[in-house]
């Protein structure tokens, strides 16, 4: 099939996520034939340097030979069986190194297969926990703790402890009530000083918990950096204090890594910037070097032991997905953590996020750069259409922009009027000056 036939069939036959296929039906799709290292490469042999690493979850390139070959190594031993009753080889390993490689809380792995799967059990298993503990002293423990503009995926539940106003309103009956916390994010706030709005916002929390902790089941954040909704990076030393308020006022503490997780921020895990020992992760995304579909809940023994019972039946998790623990995705995210001691990676991450650092500040007195913020290979540049009053940039020239790096051979995406920048992480510093190079013509070309 030629382009134009794979677009016409696109068109007719694929309803895209998070896409108005009416907007979507007026425009060039672009259709990805291949990937090598940090390129996609399209059906009309045009070529993107990969500047959103596929949705923010390649590591080590396109194509890579070794991942590829631990995926035939395991086909050839088997590609399914289940865990439900029986257990396999790779996800046991897998298991042993991700409780080695999190924060020390983390004692067990429970498998799923996309992050939003991750969250939702998260929640269930931490609702269940305290009805386990005791059903009558916990029966008023139902609500989560939120952050606003929070993103945990597109399930009911993950909706219900996400914080996008749009679709609250849209999926209102069908989600369940939490307690949302303003958003500890300076530029969004009205706040002068970050010292000032996380006092503030701390002493938001700590008021809730004081009047209100017996309904708390737990805390849901996602740790230093809300990603999905504008890359909101949180002040130094927030997650720490959330940490400690809820342990003061015994609730949970989960933190969702499905984005920040397995290196974005330049350390493995976004708690470790903080020595933060959540009661429950959540992992996704990056588990397998971006390959396949696998996520994880991990936690730690306390939660895990409210479960035992020696009767069936009893104080049972009942949760599971079909391809939980699939073989062969285990065996690639077991053969991706080695490449992250094989090649360094997360001292790579470590050099490259300056380089991305320092070359976006480049722009910082651009007329319509209105902020730059991000860690690790986690940036965002918030694009304005007035510095002073901070009034966003219209979706269509942020659109246009995004359109001129495509056609000068960079993939990337905005959140709105926040361009992206989620590299693949073992981009070279070559490659991540590029990305911004052509980004900057872009704004050039199409602002100036
Ligand atoms: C923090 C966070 N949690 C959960 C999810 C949901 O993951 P998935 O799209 O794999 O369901 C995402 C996706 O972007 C995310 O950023």
């Amino acid at each position: 099939m030629n382009n134009e036939q794979l677009v016409a069939k696109d068109l007719n036959y694929v309803w895209h996520p998070f896409t108005q296929m009416g907007v979507y039906r007026e425009s060039k799709p672009i259709i990805i034939k291949k990937g090598r290292g940090s390129y996609l490469y399209d059906t009309n042999g045009n070529k993107y340097l990969d500047g959103y690493a596929s949705l923010w979850v390649n590591v080590h390139g396109h194509n890579n030979k070794q991942l590829n070959r631990a995926l035939q190594r395991q086909l050839k031993q088997i590609a399914h069986s289940t865990l439900l009753g029986s257990s396999n080889i790779p996800s046991i390993e897998l298991a042993e190194q991700l409780v080695d490689i999190t924060p020390q809380s983390l004692q067990k792995v429970f498998y799923s297969d996309t992050g939003s799967a991750a969250v939702e059990i998260a929640i269930k298993m931490a609702y269940q926990y305290w009805k386990n503990l005791d059903a009558i002293q916990y029966a008023k423990k139902r609500k989560f703790l939120t952050l606003h503009n929070g993103y945990h995926g597109d399930t009911l539940g993950a909706v219900s402890v996400g914080g996008i106003d749009t679709f609250h309103q849209i999926f209102e009956d069908l989600i369940f009530e939490n307690i949302q916390i303003t958003s500890p994010s300076l530029y969004q706030s009205t706040y002068e000083t970050e010292e000032t709005m996380t006092k503030a916002i701390l002493e938001e929390i700590e008021a809730i918990l004081q009047q209100q902790a017996d309904e708390i089941v737990g805390f849901v954040i996602e740790p230093l950096i809300q990603g999905a909704t504008g890359l909101f990076v949180h002040p130094h030393g927030f997650l720490k204090a959330v940490e400690q308020l809820c342990k003061q006022y015994n609730v949970l503490l989960i933190c969702d890594e499905v984005a920040v997780g397995f290196g974005r921020t330049g350390t493995m895990f976004a708690c470790e910037h903080e020595q933060v020992e959540p009661d429950i992760m959540c992992l996704g995304k990056a588990i397998t070097g971006g390959y396949l579909p696998l996520a994880a809940t991990l936690t730690s023994q306390r939660i895990y032991d409210a479960f035992l019972s020696d009767a069936h039946g009893v104080n049972t998790f009942f949760h599971g997905h079909t391809y939980t623990g699939n073989q062969l995705v285990c065996a690639v995210a077991l053969e991706s953590l080695k490449l992250y001691k094989q090649n360094h990676v997360i001292q790579h991450v470590q050099k490259t996020s300056k380089i991305l650092h320092n070359h976006l500040h480049k722009l910082a007195n651009h007329p319509h750069v209105g902020d730059i913020r991000g860690r690790g290979l986690m940036y965002g540049v918030e694009l304005v259409a007035d510095k002073a009053t901070r009034q966003p940039l219209s979706i269509e020239k942020v659109e246009s922009i995004i359109a001129e790096c495509k056609a000068c051979g960079l993939m990337i995406r905005n959140l709105e009027h926040v361009i992206t920048f989620v590299p693949i992480l073992t981009m070279s510093k070559k490659e991540i000056k590029k990305m911004v190079r052509i980004f900057t013509k872009a704004l050039t070309t199409i602002l100036d």
